[in-house]
Order: C-alpha cells, then structure tokens, then sequence
C-alpha cells in the first residue's frame, strides 16, 4: 500500500498524519519513516543473529544512548516555572533599563530553583544554599539576575571558586559523602578560609532547610548598577521578597521529609502552580551612592558583606508571579542557560572580583553543559524581542542570517546596524592602578556581619544555629579542623563557640583565630591538638 491508500489525518497545523489501523498517528523514526514493528529486531530466522539493516533499532538505541548532557557542575538539582515581572513606577531617574520604564509593564519570565551542592538526583531538603536564578525576557534583550537566597557568598574571589566546590562535593578517592556540607574536606576548606564565616552562619541558620521554593528570599549579592539615560550611575543590590513570607522546616524534619520524600520541593512547586496558588516575589532594591558606601567600614565590593537593611531600607520595585510550570523539564528546566553578564542597557556591574569571574565564567558553562555555540537557539534561552546578528553556523544551527549579506559594514544597505543610541554602553567608571594579585585591606573583616546575623537570631534560631554546627562538626573525623573551626566561632560569639565546643567534648577552648589567611607553616598539626578530648 502507497500512502495514497491509507487513512490520513490533518493535524492543528494542517500537516497530514498518517494513521495506524487503530485511529491513532503511525509511529516514525526520527526521519519521519514509518515504523512496522517496534518490538522486535531484524533477526536472521526467529533464533538467528541480529541484522545490521535494521536501520530503525540502530536509530532508537543510538537516540537512547545519547540522552543525558552533563549536569550542571553546581545547582545540578533544580526546578523551574514560568511566569512574569510586573513594574510598580518608572525608575528612569535611576535606570534606563527598557523594564523599568512603564509602571504595570509585565516581562515574561523564567525562574530556576536549586540546591548547590547536591547532583541531579539528589535530595531537596539537603541543608544548602539554594540557587534562585531569574530570566527576564525584556525588549532589550535577557536579564538573568543569578542569584541565592542567602545574601552573601563564602568567598570573595572568583578565583577560589572551583576550591570551593571541590570541597563541598563528594571526597575525588572514595566519592562520598554525596551529603552537602558534613565532612572533612568541606569543613577543613571553611576552616581555611576565615571570610566564608558569615556565610557559614547563614548556612548553618534555618536559611539552609526552607519549607518550601515560596518561602524563601532571593538576593542578587553584589552590588550592581543602574545607569539612567544621562549615564549617571547608582549603586543597587536586588532582593525577592516573598508574598508568603519566611519558613523553614526544623533539621530533624528535614532529615525525615528527605527520606519521605526527596522531592519535596518540586512537588510543592508544582502542586500550587497547578491548583492556581501562584507564588509571588516583590523585587526590592537598595540604592546607594559612592558616598553613601563611604561611610561603611566594609566595602560595597566585598560579596561577603550585606548592608543592613535597618541602615538602607529596600523599596519595593516590581513583582514576579510564577504561573506556569514547563511542558518539559529537559527542554525548558534542564536546558535553560542563565549567565551573569546576560544584563540590558541601563544595568551595570560594579567591580565585585566574585561578579567578574562569574561574568567570565557562565558562557564557558553553557558551551559545554549545552554542546556548542548556539544555546541561544533553544527556545527557553531565545530572547523574546526581535533579534539582528551575523553569527552564524556552528552546531545545531537553527538559524542563520538570510540573504547574501552575512558582515556589516556592507554596499548593499542591508541587514542590522549598531546604534550608539539604543544600543549597550559601559558605565565609564573611571578606573587606575597597578596590576596586582592583592587582596584590598577593606576585605579584610571576616567577623563582624558573622555576629551581626548570629545576635540577630532569636533564641530558638540560635539554638539551631549550634546545633547545626555541631552536627556537622561531629562528622568531621579531624581533630584539627574541628578545633579551627571553633576558633573562629570564638570571633564570632564566644557562648557559641562554648556550646559548640563543649558538645564536640572539648576540656578547654581554643584560641580565638588569626583573621589572616593561614600560611603553610600555620597548617602543620598543631600542639593544642591535645586539648581535644579523644
Ligand atoms: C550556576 C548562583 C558564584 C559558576 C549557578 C546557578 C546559580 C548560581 C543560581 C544555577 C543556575 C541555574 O539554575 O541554572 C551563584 C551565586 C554566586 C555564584 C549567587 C555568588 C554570589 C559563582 C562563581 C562561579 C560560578 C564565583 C565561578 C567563577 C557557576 C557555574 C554554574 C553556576 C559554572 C553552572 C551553570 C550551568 O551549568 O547552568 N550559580 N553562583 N558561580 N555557577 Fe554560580
């Protein structure tokens, strides 16, 4: 029989599908050939070996052997929605960003939740920082506002980043603990580096076991720019406030919600999108000027440091409501690609050195996690305003630029032009210096917003707090790295430090540490060792 004889069907676009003897659409190999058999293979005589005619088995195994990508290389676990941005008032005395023009402007959006630490597989009530990861489709192009919900980071340089997460993954020789943060090297690397104290605090917090994606901030970290039309910059840092407010669960909740049911959070995500309970962010800034951040003993630069919000009150800018989940977790969650440096005309960076090593960063990722150049032709990463370039080809090209005319400039008067006008401009900061690899002397408080977060804490929270490091420092089978560790509590809070130590079985406290970055001398085994009951 031709397909002239069969059965067709017009589909939604009008394309004819050719119909299998019970109504239902033929089933194709990837080439649009139709299937006869999809149980068996070609075999010579019912016993006999396989056939390597047997086009359409090669075809299906092959597709099957090539379905993972690498995950992420952090925040490999997450879930995503979409939705939108609304715009509350013009912000064009502080940004000429196109988003923040037209007060109840909506932006389509795309948003990512993640732990840090954990593989694809693993579970979402790990105590960990969680990735809230913003695309902002705007008419000038993608706005990824990366962020997390803790408002600081452990490090200061990006430098140290892949020290960082080598230590918090799984130990290279035995791959274990897949467990976020309760082990040697992990603790032994914080121990190490005396400026990730305020963050620990904060991981170490409730902040780490949210109840839910809904119930929980989200922070840009650095500080950025806003660059209105005159090019006059400001200082902003960006929080998500959550509608419904802050909750965590308690750790021995979590523990049992992980056993349960690791997919807790996704579930959650989903259900209330699902059911019309569509959860809600207000985009909160605080905007600052150079002599504004002159007056703090931190610097603005330092993404260990926040600035308190009793000093510098955020105000409410816009809202992100999540009401749609993907249609396809690979297509849309999985392959969604945000990067630092994806910001439009009127947001710049400022010299954070974490900012800048991330903005290098994230394409690289992307290249490799997405297999080549033209991530950017994924629906989920295309922007959603029209579009004008001359890249072309490349893998998995999915568009090239049309015509005879594929470099600019040209005789012919055709294809996009740039324009000084609409186009991106750089802040002209004025910068000057020596090339260096120093530290700036302005980094150099490592404590102070540590004991800030802690005091701030109610009693409960504070009880939580110790019993989190002290659960975590029990797993850590080095003397040494458990004592350093309460050395720098003791910079911290000393009762805390007491507790703590005490419940490691400690007969006398440590020194409270140097704030300095250790030297290799300093890590040789130290006597005080001895004061650790064993
Ligand atoms: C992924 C946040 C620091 C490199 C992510 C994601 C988030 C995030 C939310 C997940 C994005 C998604 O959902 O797809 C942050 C924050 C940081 C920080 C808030 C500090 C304030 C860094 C630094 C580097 C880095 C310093 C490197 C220098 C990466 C890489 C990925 C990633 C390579 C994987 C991206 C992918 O494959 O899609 N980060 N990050 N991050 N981040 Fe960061």
């Amino acid at each position: 029989a031709t397909i002239h004889d069969q059965k067709l069907h017009r589909g939604a676009g009008g394309e004819l599908h050719q119909l299998a003897e019970d109504g239902m659409p033929v089933l194709t190999t990837a080439q649009g050939g139709p299937v006869s058999d999809d149980q068996n293979t070609l075999r010579l005589g019912a016993r006999g070996p396989a056939l390597i005619d047997d086009f359409h088995f090669r075809e299906k195994i092959f597709h099957f052997d090539h379905e993972r990508i690498p995950e992420r290389v952090v925040h490999a676990r997450g879930y995503g929605a979409h939705g939108y941005f609304e715009t509350y008032e013009s912000l064009a005395a502080y940004t000429r960003a196109d988003l923040f023009q037209r007060p109840g402007e909506k932006t389509p959006a795309f948003v990512r939740f993640s732990t840090v630490a954990g593989s694809k597989g693993s579970f979402d009530l790990a105590r960990d920082v969680r990735g809230f990861a913003v695309k902002l489709y705007t008419q000038q192009g993608n706005w990824d506002l990366v962020g997390n919900n803790i408002p600081v980071f452990f490090i200061q340089e990006a430098i140290k980043f892949p020290d960082l997460v080598h230590s918090v993954k799984p130990e290279p020789d035995r791959q274990f603990p897949q467990a976020q943060s309760a082990h040697d090297n992990f603790w032994d690397f914080i121990s190490l580096t005396p400026e990730s104290m305020h963050m620990i605090m904060w991981v170490m917090s409730d902040r780490a076991i949210p109840r839910s994606f809904r119930f929980m901030e989200g922070f840009g970290v650095h500080t950025f720019r806003f660059v209105n039309a005159a090019d006059e910059s400001t200082f902003v840092k960006f929080h998500w406030k959550p509608k419904l407010g802050l909750q965590s669960v308690a750790w021995n909740e979590a523990v049992k919600i992980n056993g349960a049911d690791p997919d807790f959070h996704r579930r959650d995500l989903w259900q209330s999108i699902q059911s019309g309970n569509f959860p809600e962010w207000e985009l909160c800034v605080q905007l600052f000027d150079q002599d504004f951040a002159d007056t703090f003993d931190f610097d603005i630069l330092d993404p260990t440091k926040i600035i308190p919000e009793e000093i510098l009150p955020v105000k409410p800018i816009g809202r992100l409501v999540l009401d749609r989940m993907p249609e396809n977790f690979f297509a849309e969650t999985e392959q969604v690609a945000f990067m630092t440096q994806n910001v439009p005309p009127g947001i710049d960076f400022s010299n954070d050195p974490l900012l800048q090593g991330r903005n290098f960063s994230y394409l690289d990722t992307q290249l490799k996690r997405l297999g080549g150049p033209n991530f950017t032709h994924l629906p989920i990463n295309a922007p959603k305003c029209p579009f004008h370039n001359f890249q072309q080809d490349g893998h998995m090209a999915m568009r090239n630029p049309v015509g005879r005319v594929n470099y600019q400039p040209n005789s012919w008067n055709q294809g996009p032009r740039e324009s000084p006008v609409q186009g991106y401009r750089h802040f002209p900061a004025e910068e000057q210096g020596t090339k260096v690899r120093l530290r700036p002397e302005s980094f150099a408080d490592h404590y102070s917003q540590a004991r800030q977060f802690f005091i701030s804490q109610t009693a409960p929270e504070q009880r939580h707090i110790a019993a989190a490091l002290t659960f975590e420092l029990s797993k850590v089978e080095t003397p040494v790295i458990r004592e350093r560790m309460v050395s720098h509590l003791m910079n911290i809070d000393e009762t805390l430090a007491s507790k703590v130590g005490h419940a490691l079985g400690f007969k006398s406290m440590p020194k409270p540490a140097d704030a300095a970055m250790p030297t290799r001398q300093d890590l040789e085994p130290s006597p005080a060792l001895s004061i650790i009951e064993r």
